[in-house]
């Protein structure tokens, strides 16, 4: 990859937006105003916007190692309240992936260094749920049904905290935990119990 070549396909890009719609800077000049926040993996593969067919200033954006919504993280949850309070957006979408590299190193006994801590959280999961993934023999789906689990375990760690609790109360915002199926190209919709997890886990994590 030559790095001039980026710049020639912004030039493309422009030209290309602006064939469709001559105001389209001006317009997202004027500011955002984006009704999803899209917490993901930063998997090269699994990109945002292009999966979902959307554009500029209709998706707020988190990508981190494995999709983890970590509650002493700044940075995501610096992330969930500016979207959650300020920009108010009505859904927030924690996307897995199969084939997850972070997912597949927390299912293995090595030593990584610096995304030991990081990866913990995802062992967590795995314990969380131990008795229902030790009892899929075949590794390929045990895997798979981390992701599946690790997504909806992040999904829980949002609706933990104040800022998704007091949006649910004033504006009905939703939480959706969904796995892009790498093989496919499919989104698939875990159907995550957003008012059940919510009223399950009031009496200990109630905050407004
Ligand atoms: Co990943």
């Amino acid at each position: 990859m030559q790095i001039k070549n980026v710049f020639k396909n912004n030039e493309k890009w422009i030209k290309e937006k602006l064939a469709v719609d001559s105001n389209f800077f001006d317009e997202l000049g004027k500011g955002q105003k984006p009704e999803l926040l899209y917490i993901g993996c930063s998997d090269s593969r699994v990109t945002a916007e292009d999966l979902m067919g959307m554009g500029p200033g209709e998706v707020f954006v988190h990508r981190n190692i494995a999709n983890m919504v970590i509650s002493i993280d700044l940075n995501v949850m610096s992330v969930v309240n500016y979207a959650v309070d300020h920009l108010k957006v009505n859904h927030v979408v924690v996307c897995g992936h199969y084939g997850c590299g972070g997912v597949k190193a927390a299912m293995q006994s090595a030593d990584l260094g610096i995304l030991n801590p990081w990866l913990r959280n995802i062992r967590d999961v795995y314990r969380i749920h131990k008795d229902e993934l030790n009892k899929i023999k075949d590794e390929d789906k045990k895997y798979e049904r981390l992701v599946e689990l690790n997504v909806q375990e992040q999904c829980v760690n949002l609706i933990k905290t104040a800022a998704v609790q007091k949006a649910y109360r004033d504006h009905g915002l939703k939480v959706y935990g969904w796995v892009f199926d790498i093989h496919t190209g499919k989104l698939i919709d875990l159907k995550i119990d957003f008012e059940g997890i919510l009223e399950n886990i009031m009496e200990i994590y109630h905050l407004d």
